[in-house]
């Protein structure tokens, strides 16, 4: 495994993200990634499967102080009496007394960015969690977070794969030591099946959905992969004995487009381009 290391948090490279996933698929596959060698595992309060993937964790025999979780408040408990009340009820549900990582799911447009970060930090401040860190929030956002918050915010989770140009975040993320940690890697399932990509991963000896992974942690980011099939678990974990070239990883970048985001919530999601 590599690790992106951020403000002090030493974070595996690739993570197990179990975003649209039944109970019974959780069950199913945790099992299989913790096989392969997966131990950061990426939840959220809305996925409502924080309470499946603590039992499989368990159920598995996965040493706790060996993982890395990760959970996201969800915008509904962004108050003053909701927001560690539903991290406490998160905990319950993930059979934990902290998390590794704490995120604010979406910015929105109900609540200021200061106040979602004095509520992560307060979270911080009580161990419940060991970082904490953004998701989706734009370039303004992710500066004003920084400079409002006492801890170090280690990440900004956001929308990345070969179709989305995401240089501006990426620039910003470096400036400041935040890690970047991409979702949708797969772009909703579009790259594995994509001809340019395909013909690079063939001259690897490897898949597309290997090479899209492989170029997110190749530029450094963090990658989240997620299956619900527990026969491509292992194939998403193989990335790490082969390097895409300059060219490879350029061809690749190339592939974005314009229209290429595919998550933009209208109320939660900010204005990209700011
Ligand atoms: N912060 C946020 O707002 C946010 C938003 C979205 C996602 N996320 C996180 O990011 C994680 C990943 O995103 P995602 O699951 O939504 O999208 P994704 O990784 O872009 O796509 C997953 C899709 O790719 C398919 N797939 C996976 N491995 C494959 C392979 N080897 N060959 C062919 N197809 C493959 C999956 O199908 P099968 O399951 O059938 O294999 C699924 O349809 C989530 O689980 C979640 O943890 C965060």
């Amino acid at each position: 495994m590599q690790y992106v290391d951020a403000h002090g948090a030493r974070i595996p490279a690739l993570g197990f993200g179990v975003f649209r996933m039944s109970d019974a698929e959780v069950d199913a596959v945790v099992p299989a990634a913790l096989e392969a060698g997966f131990r950061h595992f990426d939840t959220a309060q809305i996925y409502e499967n924080e309470a499946a993937l603590g039992r499989a964790l368990a159920l598995a025999g996965a040493q706790r102080d060996g993982l890395f979780l990760t959970t996201k408040v969800w915008v509904s408990n962004y108050s003053e009496t909701r927001f560690a009340a539903s991290v406490e009820e998160s905990l319950e549900k993930l059979g934990t007394d902290h998390v590794d990582l704490l995120l604010a799911h979406w910015p929105g447009d109900q609540v200021p960015v200061a106040k979602q970060v004095d509520w992560l930090n307060e979270v911080h401040a009580s161990g419940k969690a060991r970082f904490i860190g953004v998701s989706n929030y734009n370039r303004g956002q992710l500066r004003q977070a920084i400079a409002a918050s006492a801890a170090p915010i280690v990440t900004n989770q956001v929308e990345m794969h070969p179709y989305l140009d995401q240089s501006a975040l990426a620039a910003l993320a470096a400036e400041t030591g935040t890690a970047l940690t991409a979702y949708y890697g797969m772009a909703d399932g579009a790259v594995p099946r994509d001809a340019v990509i395909g013909r690079i991963a063939a001259a690897h000896g490897k898949t597309a959905a290997q090479v899209g992974l492989r170029w997110l942690i190749q530029q450094g980011h963090i990658a989240l992969s997620k299956t619900a099939r527990p026969g491509r678990v292992a194939e998403n974990f193989d990335i790490f004995d082969f390097t895409l070239s300059d060219d490879d990883m350029a061809a690749i970048s190339g592939l974005a487009r314009a229209d290429g985001r595919l998550v933009d919530p209208a109320g939660l999601a900010p204005d990209w381009t700011a």
